[in-house]
């Protein structure tokens, strides 16, 4: 067993770090305040190759393996959740599933754009009416000669509106159940196919959510990811993969509120001394400390199973459901530690407070995880 890490992945967390602090951080909170999405960020991003960090040279990407990606992600995140869940969308939900089950036709014509970070991608499950009871898809294609109508509505969409391609599931049987789902690419621009207004939401707001509207649009047969009726199959498999990349976005979270309240308790006086010197503080750290710790293992674990090959599922629900909860707790608690300075925004502990949240309800809620876990659990 080895929990040590390579010279390579040790450069590649060097180089987020340098390049999250030095390009992201010093415009996060204006970004946060204002909604901005971080486009001249994300060019940068794909210039390190960081938006298609797994994905195999040959189609463009830059062949890093998952722990790599989960690091990258863990320093991108410390400082700007927002910038973290952008680059994650790109990489775990669609390149990852494109490179996995695309045709040579879809590598060719989108993934290669996806890997360099020319086009960015989104992925399109969740509906009004289908979010953890994803089966329940309402959104249809129905096959006219070489081409499917695509109608319908898809909620809470990440990079819904920045995004160029985007990765829809849709019913195409309703008689088959979840054997009746199938996975379609649309593009931006296709006609009929239209975005909603921008969320306005509680955290990661730099980072945009839409809802995508479907009316009659004619998508051609060869944009049909897998096979038809794999579709749900081929979400879940995807959306395994997410749920390390969240797991990792969750510890940059609370990494990024640890340090500032060990620095704030550092400096702050009260009762004659640094606040660092009271117990009470002190109990505090040293439990935010061992829970990042125990998340960051857990996480790194389920990247370094699926790198060597193994099954990962499990531990990618754990490590996002160990990693959401502590990202919540730690960020509450550096509030906590910063007293009146943590509840405005110029300290940034109250954005990761409000960023942590939603590390627990996307890409499958706590309960949702612990289902996956339960069911996990009595098979074995
Ligand atoms: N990995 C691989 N396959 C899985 C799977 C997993 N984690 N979970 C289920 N499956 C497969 C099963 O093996 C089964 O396949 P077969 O029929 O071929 O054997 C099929 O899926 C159906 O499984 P179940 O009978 O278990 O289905 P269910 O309806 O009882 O429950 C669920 C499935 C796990 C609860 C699933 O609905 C789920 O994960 N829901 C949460 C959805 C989710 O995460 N949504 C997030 C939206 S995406 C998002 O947030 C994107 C964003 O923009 C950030």
């Amino acid at each position: 067993m080895n929990f040590l890490l390579t010279e390579e992945q040790k450069l590649i967390q060097q180089t987020a770090r340098e390049f999250a602090e030095q390009e992201i951080a010093p415009s996060a909170i204006e970004r946060d305040k204002n909604a901005e999405f971080p486009t001249e960020i994300v060019k940068k991003l794909a210039e390190l190759g960081f938006m298609g960090m797994m994905v195999d040279p040959q189609y463009d990407g830059a062949g890093m393996d998952t722990v790599s990606y989960g690091l990258a992600m863990m320093e991108i995140s410390k400082v700007d959740a927002s910038v973290g869940v952008i680059m994650s969308v790109n990489n775990s939900l669609v390149t990852f599933g494109l490179e996995k089950y695309g045709s040579e036709f879809i590598k060719e014509k989108y993934l290669k754009p996806l890997s360099r970070g020319e086009k960015l991608g989104a992925f399109a499950l969740s509906e009004p009416e289908a979010g953890s009871d994803a089966t329940q898809q309402r959104t249809t294609a129905e096959k006219d000669g070489n081409f499917w109508v695509l109608n319908g509505m898809k909620n809470w969409i990440t990079n819904g509106k920045n995004a160029d391609i985007y990765i829809v599931i849709a019913q195409t049987n309703k008689e088959l159940k979840h054997k009746g789902i199938t996975a379609f690419i649309v593009e931006k621009g296709m006609e009929g196919f239209t975005q909603g207004v921008k969320e306005d939401k509680l955290g990661i707001r730099s980072s945009d959510t839409c809802s995508l509207s479907f009316n009659n649009v004619r998508i051609p047969q060869e944009n049909v990811i897998w096979e038809v009726g794999k579709g749900f199959n081929f979400a879940m498999n995807t959306l395994n993969g997410g749920r390390y990349g969240i797991a990792s976005q969750a510890v940059g979270i609370a990494m990024g509120a640890y340090e500032k309240a060990l620095k704030y308790s550092k400096e702050r006086k009260a009762f004659g001394t640094e606040i660092a010197n009271h117990q009470a503080i002190q109990f505090k750290l040293a439990d935010m400390a061992t829970k990042i710790e125990a998340a960051k293992l857990l996480t790194l674990q389920a990247c370094a199973l699926k790198d060597a090959g193994q099954d990962y599922i499990t531990q990618a629900s754990m490590a996002k459901l160990f990693a959401s909860e502590t990202a919540v707790e730690v960020t509450r608690e550096a509030v906590q530690i910063l007293g009146g300075y943590g509840y405005v925004r110029e300290y940034e502990v109250e954005r990761m407070y409000r960023d942590a949240k939603i590390t627990e309800i996307y890409e499958g809620t706590s309960e949702i995880q612990r289902i996956i876990i339960g069911r996990s659990i009595l098979k074995n």
